[in-house]
């Protein structure tokens, strides 16, 4: 996608980190932005920065988990709007966790959260491009998570592997059947969001206090590992310019951290060969990453 004046964004997460900066710098682009976040408060902040710069913004409060108020935010949209051009999957939640500690629930709010979210809004939103007969894009957010694991979120990687993978599938399905919608995945590594705040939008469906892992120690560890590495991330400065730059030049995947390139390299390399997890190959890892916070 070239040129963004009056096309249409349609995007979840939209109230903080990567999804606000992604909404304003498609405002500043002359685009018609559409935004579905479940923290109100923070949406409507959003929405009034973005009305000084365009009247042409709608805001829709949506627990993206259920597949209704998907539906209902992408029908306002098409209300208000009457076409979507550029749909971007970013809500996302962070749940650490051993699979011998974390709830069945936690392991539910995030696929539901991360993956099934991106079903919901794709299951809808090709049909509409398609019948538009124009050109559309989807960019799904997963992560550097989503082609790299390391230790402590099986859940995280589960859904952001998932999110890869389901996203070169559809990349395949839309070549094969001549739809003019090009696909992005965007994997980025750490960067200074509000992702380890996201106890914060867990919705009530998701949420039972009385379970005695919310007080555990491990619960602890994982809220502090999460703090950790999102607060020593990246700076978000970059970031839109990041996507929109990818966008112009059709970037299959869009990375964000070069520095961080040759451990993808490094993993390809360890599983043609059969090499599995190996706790040294992380320690390597987290101090490219550490390092990669740094230069890149
Ligand atoms: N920050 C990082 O280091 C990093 C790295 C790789 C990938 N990501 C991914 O980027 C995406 C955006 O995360 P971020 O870092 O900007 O975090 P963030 O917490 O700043 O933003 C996430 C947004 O998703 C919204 N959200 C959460 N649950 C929701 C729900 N049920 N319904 C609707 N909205 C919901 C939140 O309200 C928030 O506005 C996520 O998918 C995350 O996994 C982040």
């Amino acid at each position: 996608m070239k040129d963004f004046k009056d096309k249409v964004m349609f995007i979840t997460g939209a109230a903080h980190g990567f999804g606000e900066v992604l909404a304003k710098e498609g405002a500043q682009r002359g685009m018609k932005i559409a935004m579905a976040d479940i923290d109100e408060p923070a949406l409507t902040k959003v929405y009034h920065d973005i009305q000084k710069v365009t009247a042409d913004v709608l805001m829709v409060v949506t627990d993206v988990t259920k597949e209704a108020e998907v539906d209902a935010a992408i029908a306002q949209t098409m209300t208000k709007f009457g076409r979507i051009d550029l749909l971007i999957n970013d809500a996302g939640v962070a749940v650490p966790g051993m699979v011998w500690d974390l709830p069945s629930r936690d392991w539910e709010w995030i696929i539901h959260t991360n993956l099934m979210s991106q079903v919901y809004t794709m299951q809808k939103v090709i049909p509409i491009m398609r019948q538009q007969q124009t050109h559309g894009a989807i960019i799904n957010v997963s992560s550097y998570a989503g082609l790299v694991s390391t230790p402590l979120m099986p859940a995280y990687y589960a859904t952001k592997f998932a999110s890869v993978g389901m996203t070169e599938g559809i990349a395949y399905d839309l070549q094969q059947h001549q739809i003019d919608i090009e696909m992005h995945v965007f994997c980025p590594a750490f960067v200074q969001t509000d992702l380890y705040h996201c106890e914060q939008h867990r919705p009530a469906q998701y949420t039972d206090t009385t379970d005695p892992y919310y007080q555990s120690q491990a619960y602890l560890d994982g809220q502090k590992f999460a703090k950790h590495d999102i607060t020593t991330g990246m700076p978000i400065d970059n970031i839109a310019n990041i996507v929109f730059t990818a966008l112009e030049k059709n970037q299959f995947y869009i990375l964000s951290h070069p520095s961080l390139n040759p451990m993808i390299t490094k993993r390809t390399e360890r599983l043609v060969e059969g090499k599995g997890p190996d706790i040294n190959f992380v320690g390597q890892f987290m101090q490219s990453l550490s390092q990669a916070n740094q230069t890149d």
